[in-house]
């Protein structure tokens, strides 16, 4: 099954509620929340606070991600706060599979994310206890940025790493997704697609959205 997943990095802050309703009745399956510190990455944006206030207005799961330092210290207050999913940047984690632990325990979904610089290598021994790897196509930071190509064939060997050792671990991308690369993403064998910029920067977020789908299938 394939997860479109807007990041409302992108969307109107000043009628915040809205835009996720207006997602949410365009047929969005997951809502993408940045996490940025102004330390991991250069942009600060959202905290729990937020995560809580989003909770309130929507029932699709909260896939929650933080391009935070030391994401131990804020792992309980975002799954207190609604996060369904809680992804973690493998650079940002000293005991990545402690934080993956963490994240179980405190009651969400837990993803571990890869810089474009950062090998697949990284999460070999994590790969079994992630229920998602999220491959980042732009440095992190900022929206609207162009996808960087060679993701497609990062995807398809994290694709083949985790069919060879027979998992379900799903594949999410970040960054650039848009109407011309969303097609190849998903042919390379992602699962789960984030989209800021080209959903929120759109005219109309449920025509946008079914032409996604009708691109990548269901
Ligand atoms: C980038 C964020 C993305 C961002 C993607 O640091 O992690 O989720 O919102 O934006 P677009 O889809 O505009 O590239
Ligand atoms: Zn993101």
């Amino acid at each position: 099954m394939k997860l479109i997943a807007p990041s409302i990095l992108s969307a109107d802050f000043s009628k915040l509620g809205e835009e996720i309703k207006a997602v949410e009745d365009a047929g969005a399956d997951w809502i993408h929340i940045d996490v940025m510190d102004g330390h991991f990455v250069p942009n600060i944006t959202m905290g729990p606070i937020v995560v809580e206030a989003v909770k309130r207005v929507t029932s699709l799961p909260l896939d929650v991600h933080l391009m935070i330092e030391n994401p131990d210290r804020y792992v309980s207050d975002f799954a207190k706060a609604g996060a369904t999913l809680i992804s973690v940047q493998v650079e940002a984690c000293v005991h990545l599979n402690r934080t993956i632990q963490m994240i179980r325990e405190a009651g969400a979904r837990p993803g571990v994310v890869l810089n474009p610089s950062t090998p697949l290598s990284s999460i070999e021994w994590v790969l079994e206890h992630t229920d998602f790897v999220l491959i980042m196509s732009v440095n992190p930071g900022f929206g609207g940025q162009a996808f960087i190509e060679n993701s497609i064939d990062k995807i398809k060997s994290l694709r083949k790493m985790i069919q060879d050792r027979g998992l379900s671990t799903l594949i999410q991308i970040d960054g650039g997704v848009n109407e011309k690369t969303i097609e190849k993403i998903s042919l390379a064998g992602t699962d789960a697609f984030v989209a800021g910029s080209a959903i929120f920067g759109s005219p109309n977020y449920k025509q946008t959205i079914d032409s996604f789908r009708k691109k990548i299938g269901k």
